[in-house]
């Protein structure tokens, strides 16, 4: 079958995690459509150079490093090495996977910062800033937290409230405290680096970059939105101390690092094209970025970063006079069982956790394809639906086809497939992958192609069923019959291994061992595999046992997230990179407030599995209401009247299900069963303990 078009060209990126933390499932599902569009690309015969890297700069990821007692450099390399694990295991191939944190980025930042400046979209101005005088550094708005100005809502962040949904400036904060030291933060002004997006030119540009742009129509309403509201300049620039590059001939000013986050594409891209294998592909990094002729440019990415893709970066790179993105390809957010993920229920689910948990990354890989339509919904693993669907539809119909037809091949015909299908081809001809397939890929409508691959397995499925090869093998008589029925079976099973290759590579490579033949191309749709030695057949694909979905869960509770208000950041004492330290001072000891409290009440929470709501009485300091996550081990009213410890000076913590003010001490195995604290007799609610 001749390609639909000549042969393209493209250049594909994913986002680019931040290098402070594990790839979860919600990564996982942008990632994992990327590469099945890549593969899909490859598999009809266009170039394509697949690249990402890690998005190494930041305040938070100086922090994480600083908390790991590393050299920033050191700590990216770390989390490096694990998503890059993560990544193979998934099967998500790059070309190249670099660092926002390099040489080749450096220079990229430098050149585009500088044309930017010379063409006089750079402004410089003074602003004022939240700045943490222990801590000796600005904050940004994530970093403090407060009071919301609008409804009196405690530990609250810096630029709005979770409780009322109020957005403010960090200044309009009641009680501001730096989430770092917990100090009062200071004003003070320091001068900035502005992206001038308000310049009528670069805002022409983007609505005409927009105009021609291949991105989902509901995005492009939302880009055009914020067009017409009018673009501000952005400011680019963070002070000292920050993990980033710093900015020529403005010491102690740093690139902010969504500013360089983007153009690490093209460090990846640079640094791949200049590898021996870019140099032996022939590849060419200035066209790349200079002609967009010379390659398509497509960057996957999901929809909370739309404005960085579809308004900043367009902006930057026709600023600097380079060449604009093709298309986006926008994502939804993953919920898992139709919430969003979430440790206490063991939902928010890292990659590793997953593998640990013994469950194939294709079978993942099988169902976000299998809910991934052309735009940008959400996406929710269900996971029921997920054990049921993959057991169903890979194992029960894709796979059986092999196994039902393959034993008769190698018992009967000496391993050999029929020289014609005969008049079973019809059972085949209208299913044989189009046009139409094709254009469900290139549109990334995954799920329409599964769909319609599964409608092929279902044909062939009962049309053996009708003709019952293992009935006919009992008849010696009807050898040819059984020979083309079961050549036309897994005919038609490699039609769906061809359809299926970019979801699921390693089955489909080992569908390839067993019929003995080179990777299938798209072309080979068109040509049926006959009077060809095939090698006997392996089992491909095993059920998911339930039991494995059961051990992710659990593997994913953090039991002491629902115990211990997540995100109390704990307050850091500004000791420079030392390492974590195991001790602590006596007075550090002696900022815990550490009371006795009767549990006057206790109930379950609605919707919370593992909490339980306790009114506690904490003798003169009055009632308090605390969220416990310790449902599994106490009956609520067994409760009811003894005497615990609480950890009494908490900042309370706003909960799905109300404010937690305060936090019960238990003791735990981290195996889930948490046991609570409890003093000798005598102890009296509100009694201090040290
Ligand atoms: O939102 C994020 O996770 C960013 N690290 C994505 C960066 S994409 C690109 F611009 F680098
Ligand atoms: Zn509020």
């Amino acid at each position: 079958m001749a390609p639909a078009t000549p042969n393209r060209r493209l250049l594909v990126t994913h986002a680019l995690p931040y290098a402070n933390g594990p790839l979860h499932l919600g990564h996982l599902l942008g990632y994992i459509q990327t590469d099945i569009w890549v593969r899909f690309q490859r598999l009809v015969g266009h170039e394509v150079v697949f690249v990402a890297g890690e998005d190494a700069h930041g305040t938070p990821i100086m922090l994480a490093a600083e908390k790991a007692g590393l050299p920033p450099e050191d700590f990216v390399a770390r989390i490096k090495a694990q998503h890059k694990q993560d990544f193979e295991d998934f099967g998500i191939v790059h070309d190249g996977y670099h660092t926002t944190h390099s040489p080749e980025n450096r220079v990229l930042v430098e050149t585009i910062y500088r044309a930017l400046d010379a063409a006089g979209y750079i402004a410089r101005r003074d602003i004022e800033q939240a700045y943490d005088p222990v801590k000796g550094m600005f904050l940004p708005d994530r970093y403090i937290k407060g009071t919301c100005p609008n409804c009196g809502a405690p530990d609250q962040y810096g630029d709005n409230c979770e409780h009322c949904g109020a957005t403010y400036s960090p200044r309009d904060l009641k009680d501001p405290r730096s989430v770092l030291s917990g100090a009062a933060p200071q004003w003070k002004p320091s001068e900035h680096y502005f992206f001038a997006l308000s310049d009528p030119r670069l805002q022409q540009a983007v609505a005409d970059w927009l105009a021609r742009a291949q991105v989902h129509e509901s995005v492009k309403a939302k880009l055009r939105e914020w067009l017409d509201a009018g673009l501000k300049d952005w400011d680019i620039s963070r002070d000292a101390p920050y993990f980033g590059f710093e900015i020529p001939g403005a010491p102690g000013k740093y690139f902010y690092v969504w500013l360089d986050a983007p153009i690490g594409y093209f460090a990846a891209l640079k640094a791949y094209c200049e590898s021996a294998e870019g140099k032996k592909r022939g590849l060419e990094f200035e066209r790349f970025v200079r002609d967009p002729g010379y390659a398509e440019m497509w960057h996957f990415i999901g929809k909370d970063i739309v404005n960085f893709h579809g308004l900043f970066w367009p902006a930057m790179l026709h600023g600097a006079t380079l060449r604009e993105p093709t298309g986006l390809a926008v994502n939804g957010y993953l919920t898992v069982n139709g919430a969003k993920m979430s440790k206490s229920r063991g939902t928010f689910i890292q990659a590793r956790t997953y593998l640990d948990a013994g469950l194939n990354p294709e079978y993942l890989r099988y169902y976000f394809a299998a809910k991934s339509g052309p735009g940008v919904e959400d996406i929710d693993l269900n996971l029921d639906d997920f054990v049921a669907r993959v057991n169903s539809d890979i194992v029960g119909k894709y796979v059986n086809i092999a196994s039902r037809c393959a034993g008769f091949i190698e018992k009967h015909f000496d391993g050999r497939l029929a020289v014609a299908l005969g008049q079973y081809e019809e059972v085949l001809a209208r299913h044989r992958p189009s046009e139409a397939e094709r254009a469900l890929y290139e549109q990334r409508d995954f799920a329409a192609l599964i769909r319609r691959a599964m409608v092929l397995a279902d044909a062939i499925n009962e049309w053996l069923q009708q003709v019952q090869p293992w009935r006919l093998a009992t008849d010696s008589s009807r050898r040819e019959e059984l020979h083309r029925i079961c050549t036309t079976g897994l005919e038609g099973f490699r039609l769906l291994t061809l359809l299926l290759k970019p979801v699921l590579p390693r089955l489909g490579a080992a569908a390839e061992r067993f019929l003995n033949i080179p990777p299938l191309t798209w072309a080979d749709a068109a040509r049926p595999l006959l009077d060809h030695p095939i090698n006997p057949y392996q089992p491909l694909a095993t059920r998911i046992d339930k039991k494995q979905i059961q051990a992710m869960i659990e593997a994913s509770k953090e039991d002491l997230a629902a115990i211990t208000p997540k995100a109390q950041a704990a307050p850091v004492t500004d000791r420079g990179a030392a390492p974590a330290s195991a001790t602590l001072s006596i007075e550090d000891f002696g900022k815990l407030d550490l009371r006795i409290a009767r549990i006057e009440d206790a109930q379950a929470v609605e919707g919370a599995d593992k909490l339980l709501k306790l009114t506690l009485d904490l003798g003169a300091l009055g009632k308090r209401q605390v969220f416990a996550g310790i449902k599994s081990q106490y009956a609520p009213e067994a409760l009811i009247g003894r005497l615990t410890v609480v950890v009494a000076n908490l900042a309370p913590r706003k909960m799905r299900f109300g404010v937690s003010e305060g936090m019960v001490l238990a003791a735990s195995h981290g195996d889930g069963r948490p046991f609570l604290l409890a003093p000798d007799a005598g102890a009296e609610p509100g009694m201090r303990v040290k």
